[in-house]
This record gives structure tokens, C-alpha cells and sequence, in this order.
């Protein structure tokens, strides 16, 4: 481990959700060593936001290298002015895709976009609460990107709100209602669906499995309301290999 002095990420900068006590980075941090996150791996997060897991793993990814991406702009440029110089093996990226919870302005789609890494170019990685923001066919292409750029049989860490048959409606996440908008489909805000979206399991496997990637563990997330003394998040972490 090596000492890095960084400032705690910002919220003001842009608005990713609810802090959890300032323990969302030190949750995810702890996910990803349960499912074999090592200091020498190349890794990428998808939808990286302000940074909250890049504080917590800093310290920890010495000999690797990290790359996170994200649509915010101006998350990016924070991440730039007050990480990058500070952390040389570390990169941060923004790309121009639309999502209407969280970027009006940009005009690419997630749906079609070509992510700006190599095929094989990392050796892990992970999405936090992004797939709850977004469409099934775009996560279907973001799992097809995932497949792409993640060497074979490496993992990746991606959270989903899973409705699974063990959950009984009515369906409630974070404290709100769930509305049912097409078979598979369940969100918060019906007239604005980005802002939380939960899908049936089944659809999830079936989705991971169209891309090529095989899931390996569930870790199921705190938002059910379930015991479990496994370290997870709020949402359910589907643990995938390449
Ligand atoms: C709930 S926040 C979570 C951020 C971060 N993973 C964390 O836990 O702190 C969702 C993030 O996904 C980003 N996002 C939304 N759509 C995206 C997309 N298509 N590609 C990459 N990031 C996206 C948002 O800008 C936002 O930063």
C-alpha cells in the first residue's frame, strides 16, 4: 500500500446519489477484493462519477493501472485536476453519451458507442449504479463493450436492482416505489424511467449471457432487506467472467 494524499471527492460536482453515510466507496472497494481485485491488475470503471471508489482504491493500486470513464464532464475534469496528477497510473476519461438522468447536452448514444479502449485492454472491471440509469438495450451494448475490452476469463463487478423471485411486491428501492413500465422493467419516476430502473433477473442473465460473459456470483444488494454478512453494496453486484 502506498500513501497518497487526495481530497474526498465532491459532491457539488455532480450529483451521484445518496453518500450512505460516506461509506459508498469503502463498500465498493470492499466487493471488488471479495471477487479477486488485486493491486497489480489493469482495471476499468464504467461510470466512475466523482470518484468515490477511486479514493478508497488509490491507495491499494500501486502496481496496476486504472482507467474510468464517465459522461459527466465536469466529474471528469475534477477527476483530472485533483486525481490524475497525483496518481500517474490512473486515467480519466469522459465520453459524449446521452442518459437522461444524467446528461442532457451529450448527443452520442449508449446504445451504439464504441468505447475508446483495445479489445483485451484490462484485466478487471467494474460498474457502480450505473446500469440502474439505463436502458436494457444499452446495457445490452455496454456488456457487449465490457466483452470486448475484458481479457478472457477475467471478471467484472456490475450492479443491477435485481427483481428476483425471492422479492415480493410491492417493490420498493431506496425507499420509493417501484412502477412495472414493460415486462422486465421497473423504475422510480415513470415519466423520467433513468432515474432508477430495477429489472427481473431473468432478463439480467439472459442479457449477460447474449453478450458472452458468464455470471459467476450474485452478491445480493442491501436494498432487499435481507441478511448476509458478505461484504456488498446497495444495489446487487453480478460478479461476470469474459
Ligand atoms: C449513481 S452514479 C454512480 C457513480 C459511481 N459509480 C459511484 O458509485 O460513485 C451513476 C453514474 O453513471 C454515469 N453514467 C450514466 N450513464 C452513463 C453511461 N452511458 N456511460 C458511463 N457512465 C454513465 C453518471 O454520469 C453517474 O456518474
Amino acid at each position: 500500500m502506498r500513501h497518497v494524499d487526495l481530497p474526498r471527492p465532491d459532491p457539488s460536482v455532480h450529483g451521484v446519489g445518496r453518500e450512505y453515510r460516506g461509506l459508498a466507496g469503502k463498500l465498493q472497494f470492499r466487493v471488488l477484493q471479495r471477487c479477486g481485485l488485486e493491486p497489480d491488475l489493469h482495471m476499468l470503471e464504467i461510470g466512475c462519477g466523482i470518484g468515490r471508489l477511486v479514493f478508497e482504491l488509490a491507495p491499494f493500486l500501486d502496481r496496476g493501472s486504472y482507467v474510468g470513464f464517465d459522461i459527466s464532464p465536469e466529474a471528469i475534469a475534477w477527476l483530472n485536476e485533483h486525481y490524475a496528477p497525483r496518481l500517474p497510473n490512473f486515467r480519466f476519461d469522459v465520453l459524449d453519451i446521452y442518459n437522461a438522468r444524467y446528461n442532457r447536452d451529450n448527443t452520442g448514444s449508449a446504445q451504439t458507442v464504441r468505447w475508446p479502449y483495445e479489445d483485451d485492454a484490462f484485466e478487471f472491471a467494474c460498474a457502480f449504479s450505473v446500469f440502474t440509469h439505463m436502458r436494457l438495450p444499452e446495457v445490452a451494448h455496454y456488456l457487449t463493450e465490457l466483452r470486448r475490452v475484458l481479457r478472457p476469463g477475467r471478471r467484472a463487478v456490475v450492479t443491477f436492482a435485481l427483481i428476483t423471485d425471492r422479492d415480493r411486491p410491492p417493490y420498493v428501492h431506496a425507499g420509493k416505489p417501484l412502477v412495472q413500465i414493460d415486462d422486465v422493467s421497473y423504475t422510480r419516476r415513470v415519466e423520467r424511467p433513468e432515474r432508477g430502473i430495477a429489472y427481473r433477473e431473468a432478463a439480467v442473465r439472459a442479457t449477460v449471457e447474449q453478450a458472452g460473459l458468464t455470471i459467476v456470483e450474485v452478491i445480493d444488494g442491501s436494498w432487499h432487506g435481507w441478511n448476509s454478512s458478505k461484504p456488498r453494496v446497495v444495489n446487487d453486484a453480478v460478479v461476470v467472467t469474459s
